[in-house]
């Protein structure tokens, strides 16, 4: 494996710090308290981050984006909405309600607003914002109602984030997921090169810190692939994506068993 591919992420890393240090800073100087809470500086790093490297993210994987999150319909949950880059990606015309789950309450105004923009409102009962976690399936279920109100979950470069989630993710398909509904994933990966996942290995302990919780080298795929709930499974990589990348990606689309559990 090339050198420059192993310490691609200190380019990463050092963007990060460039565009959030001074505003996490200020941030620091308003609340001093913060230094002692390393979960909520990092997110609140994360939201600032998220300003830049969420723009260049989605017009990177924008044709992904475009051939997957159309196939969304009925009520919709994206998980970890960030600044609402991928509302826009839906087709308005086979989606009910849009349920956006984010915990960082940072963003909520961004969402708010794209959401608006293509025309889903609260006020409508189009839209609804949920400050929780994917792993916090009783909270998400008491707002929506009761389990199984869901037709669609889909999550983009999130379920990296989620904390255990060998274990938070049935839950969510379990009880939050209608039966017969439909899971689509676009997600970074564990690499299956051994020398690439040693790297991603590597970095996580201090990507993670840095990227509020974001593991490299998570089996995503593998770990929803392996849930016996599916009745129909696709999941594919990029084409042509380099081999070498410590960010390998994984697209998904799965169906879940019309019975319920
Ligand atoms: C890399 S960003 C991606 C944002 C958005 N999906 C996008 O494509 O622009 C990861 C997002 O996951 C959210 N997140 C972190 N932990 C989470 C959790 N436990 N459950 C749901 N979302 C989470 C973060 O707040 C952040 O918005």
């Amino acid at each position: 494996m090339k050198l420059t591919n192993a310490l691609s992420v200190l380019v990463d890393l050092s963007y990060a710090f460039r565009v959030a240090f001074l505003p996490t800073l200020r941030d620091i100087l308003h609340a001093p308290l913060l230094v002692f809470r390393p979960v909520q500086l990092s997110r609140l790093f994360m939201a600032h981050v998220w300003v830049f490297i969420g723009n260049t993210t989605d017009e990177c994987y924008s044709s992904v984006k475009s051939g997957l999150l159309p196939d969304a319909h009925g009520v919709v949950l994206e998980i970890g909405a960030g600044r609402g880059h991928n509302i826009r990606y839906l087709d308005k015309t086979k989606v009910a309600k849009y349920v956006a789950l984010e915990p960082n309450t940072r963003m909520h105004s961004e969402i708010r607003k794209a959401a608006a923009e293509v025309g889903f409102t609260e006020d409508a009962g189009t839209f609804v914002l949920l400050p929780y976690g994917a792993e916090e399936t009783g909270l998400i279920n008491s707002a929506l109602g009761g389990p199984h109100t869901i037709d669609t979950i889909f999550s983009i470069l999130t379920f990296c984030s989620v904390p255990n989630f060998e274990n938070s993710i049935r839950p969510l398909v379990d009880q939050v997921l209608k039966p017969g509904g439909t899971l689509l994933f676009f997600e970074h990966v564990r690499s299956r090169r051994a020398d690439v996942f040693w790297w991603q290995r590597f970095w996580t302990p201090i990507w993670a810190k840095v990227f509020d919780g974001c593991e490299l080298g998570r089996p995503v795929d593998t770990i929803i692939e392996g849930l016996d709930m599916w009745e129909r499974k696709e999941v594919t990589g990029i084409e042509g994506e380099d081999p070498e990348t410590l960010f390998v990606h994984s697209i998904g689309r799965l169906t879940k068993v019309s019975t319920a559990a």
